[in-house]
């Protein structure tokens, strides 16, 4: 949920830090990410103080948002990155990233990321399959260089959360199952270029039982045992992200020193450097979606609709995972209205909320989407020849834009006469 002492109502006005949304909203027009950039300070440091007591190094997962300034927010932390991709790693780099704190997953690498992670010289790779690390030792062969690599195990643990964002499970497609470990360990000693010093899980998203992590962790540390035994030397020991946050009041998120409390003895007991990936923990509360009602409408059955200038474009979870977003209004009322509030785009599926207690906005007022700050803006797209929102970040009384809206120019700027 949105923390109120960084997004307070003053004088019945919804307020980013310092300035009112209104404000912003007049300055950068909408549809528009607000970020509060103490909120993702907050959510860091105390992810940080759940963990204090382990060695461990935590890797923002920069696919659940991949802008500069969050990214850079983070690292000036002394926090490192998780990617995905090459286009990933381009991002980190450039928000500044020391490439020595990045390190890279991901089930389908091509050989132009996997040489792009090793010609940049970060910490590791995780391979996710035995052609993966044969991949990954020819191209380091060629290039005359010796490569830290993990392996991702899956544990097949099935997480309770929306099926498309279990990842443990072994009927998906990622990492390595127990079966083929063996076949692993044996090719891991022929290849020359490449060094097993990590291993690695993340069984999902938005996770809120720690018996999940526990079951897999129990898997892994048997791993660990056979790889060691084996002769390798496991330095990291990658358990993930996944850890959640409160989108709907009615579900609270299980508090991330809860977490701690239980997967820390099991973890101590590994001897290595714990790496974390959190991604959603660390930015969906700290970014609102501020969005413009364009008209309202009500239907011969009596059914109202709040229509707004966002729309799955720019906030793609509804539509995907049906999940839920709290919406205020920017400026307070004394009435509500039961309403669907859709976006303007042609599909069904573009809606924020159907059937809605909220404030009886009218037409021309500003509304927020909480939430807004994980796999939101990452996941925008031109369908319908929308323009990409603009995004800001906000720190105390100042606002700065952190990405330009699209322009139409931008919408053909790859298509060729
Ligand atoms: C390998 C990996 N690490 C970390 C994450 C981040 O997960 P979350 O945002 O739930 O913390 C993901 C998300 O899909 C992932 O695939």
């Amino acid at each position: 949920m949105l923390d109120s002492t960084l997004f307070p109502y003053r004088d019945g006005v919804l307020s980013c830090e310092g300035i009112s949304l209104g404000s912003l909203a007049d300055d950068y027009g909408t549809p528009l990410f607000v970020t509060s950039r103490n909120s993702l300070l907050n959510q860091y440091r105390r992810f940080e103080k759940a963990f204090a007591g382990l060695p461990h190094f935590t890797c923002y997962s920069v696919k659940a948002n991949f802008n500069l300034h969050v990214i850079r927010a983070f690292a000036e932390e002394g926090c490192g990155c998780d990617v995905n991709s090459g286009g990933e790693l381009f991002r980190a780099l450039q928000a500044g990233v020391d490439p020595g704190k990045i390190i890279m997953a991901g089930v389908g690498k091509t050989p132009e990321d996997i040489e792009y992670a090793i010609t940049s010289g970060i910490l590791l790779l995780k391979a996710e399959s035995l052609s993966e690390l044969r991949q990954i030792d020819t191209i380091a062969g060629r290039l005359g260089r010796k490569v830290c690599v993990g392996i991702r195990v899956n544990p097949n643990v099935t997480a309770e959360t929306h099926p498309y964002i279990t990842t443990g499970d072994s009927k998906e497609k990622f990492g390595i199952g127990e079966a083929d470990l063996g076949d692993v360990f044996e090719l891991l000693k022929h290849l020359e270029h490449v060094e097993l010093n990590c291993l690695d899980m993340h069984i999902g998203s938005q996770i809120f039982d720690a018996e999940f992590y526990h079951a897999a962790l129990e898997m892994l540390l048997d791993v660990l045992a056979t790889a060691r035994s084996a002769g390798f030397d496991i330095r990291y020991f990658d358990i993930g992200g996944g850890f959640p946050v409160t989108y709907d009041p009615q579900k609270p998120a299980t508090p991330i020193e809860h977490f701690a409390d239980k997967l820390t003895p099991l973890l101590e007991t590994t001897g290595t450097t714990i790496l974390f990936e959190p991604g959603r923990f660390l930015t969906a509360n700290s970014t609102i979606l501020l969005t413009r009602v364009l008209y309202r409408k009500r239907n011969h059955t009596g059914k109202e609709f709040v229509i707004v200038d966002a729309g799955m474009t720019d906030l793609i979870r509804p539509a995907l995972y049906q999940s839920h977003h709290e919406i205020l209004a920017v400026r307070q009322h004394d009435t509500t209205i039961v309403a669907d509030i859709v976006g303007p785009v042609c599909e069904s599926g573009d809606f924020f909320a159907r059937e809605r207690t909220v404030d009886s906005v009218g037409e021309g007022e500003l509304l927020a989407v909480l939430s807004a700050g994980a796999y939101s803006s990452v996941m925008s797209s031109n369908y319908n020849g929308r323009l990409r929102a603009a995004e800001v970040m906000v720190d105390g009384e100042t606002a700065k834009l952190i990405r330009r809206r699209d322009t139409y120019e931008q919408l053909i700027q790859n298509e060729v006469e």
